[in-house]
């Protein structure tokens, strides 16, 4: 019996139409000019995202810090969530590439107000970094695929660009958001300078993100690109996979939401498992209690019945539906957790 892998949305196969589009690409050197499959794929991505261009780069992390080097110089500051990617995943980047530092506010699963950030702003005085960039991520991962309400998002976007702060958003995840609330992309964009969004998580192509915004910026990220050794070469190959994507994979997302609220329901009716929080797209988080173990013990206890998913943290587990689970897999992962919830330690 095959492994259902709900470990990341990361995990997903190129499928063969995505294989031959790849295999038929159009591809010249990017780095000595452009290569007509990757202009393709940044055109339609700036159209999508309400922006002027884009550019694509081997991953979501280079694309975010691409952005801080963008929006900052060293002893600036970026305003965060405390639970997000550029804080926690990323190895510190805007401090150990951009000289930048990071003041964390706490969100309620990931998700920020805007009077949160009122009082961020530091003081025009030599004791204090200088207060540069916001930003936000939607939807949020760590927060259990949280999406960001529009009109706090907004207000949030308002205020920074009203304090003369710049704004950047970390879509890695960006089209999920769209899928659960019908809100289109370039809406969530619009009050953000910069925009990243991921092509190798829910819509399932093996690598690439893009980096949307002003001409001009992008012209700029294009050499920090370059700098940190993201000038590719024959890049269509990817750009082929990435705009198969787009035009594919992403109406289905639904589908990967359903099958969230299928785990959701078998996980809310066991007493000793809690939803925490909810599951509002595809990433779906849930506390083990105690007498069942540790959420590492309830992770083998599932991989022994052929389902893999991660600790995210000491009682916490953490399910990931993508385009490569189907109905019957969710079905089988379903029984799964009934049955490792009925096994004690
Ligand atoms: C919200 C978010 N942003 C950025 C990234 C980074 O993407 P990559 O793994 O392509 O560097 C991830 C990866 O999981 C993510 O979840």
């Amino acid at each position: 019996m095959a492994m259902i892998d709900l470990r990341s949305d990361t995990v997903t196969q190129p499928s063969t139409e995505m294989r031959r589009a790849m295999a038929e690409a159009e591809v010249a050197d990017d780095v000595l000019g452009t290569d007509p499959t990757a202009d393709r794929l940044q055109q339609a991505v700036a159209d999508l995202l309400g922006k002027e261009a884009a550019l694509l780069v081997p991953s979501g992390t280079m694309a975010n810090q691409i952005a801080v080097k963008l929006h900052c110089q060293p002893g600036d500051e970026l305003v965060c969530e405390a639970g997000c990617h550029i804080y926690n995943y990323e190895q510190g980047g805007f401090a150990q590439l951009s000289g930048v530092a990071a003041r964390p506010l706490e969100g309620r699963y990931g998700v920020l107000r805007a009077e949160q950030f009122h009082d961020t702003i530091r003081p025009d005085n030599e004791h204090f970094v200088r207060t540069r960039l916001v930003a936000i991520e939607n939807t949020h991962n760590r927060g259990g695929g949280t999406i960001q309400p529009l009109e706090q998002v907004d207000a949030i976007c308002q205020w920074a660009h009203q304090h003369g702060l710049a704004t950047h958003l970390d879509g890695a995840r960006l089209p999920h958001a769209t899928a659960a609330t019908g809100i289109e992309l370039h809406r969530w964009c619009q009050g953000f300078d910069t925009v990243s969004i991921c092509f190798s998580k829910g819509l399932g192509a093996p690598i690439g993100s893009a980096l949307a915004g002003t001409r001009q910026a992008i012209a700029r990220a294009r050499r920090i690109r370059k700098l940190l050794g993201g000038g590719m070469r024959q890049v269509g190959i990817i750009a082929a996979a990435a705009l198969h994507a787009l035009q594919h994979h992403r109406q289905r997302l639904v589908e990967d939401h359903q099958h969230a609220q299928m785990l959701a329901q078998t996980i809310a009716d066991i007493d000793t498992l809690e939803l925490d929080p909810p599951p509002q797209t595809n990433i779906v988080v849930f506390r083990v209690s105690p007498e069942l173990g540790t959420a590492a013990q309830f992770v083998q206890r599932l991989a022994a019945e052929q389902v893999a998913c991660l600790a995210f943290g000491p009682q916490h587990v953490r399910m990931v539906t993508h385009l490569d689970v189907d109905r019957a897999a969710i079905e089988r992962a379903r029984q799964a957790i009934q049955r490792a919830a009925t096994r004690r330690t």
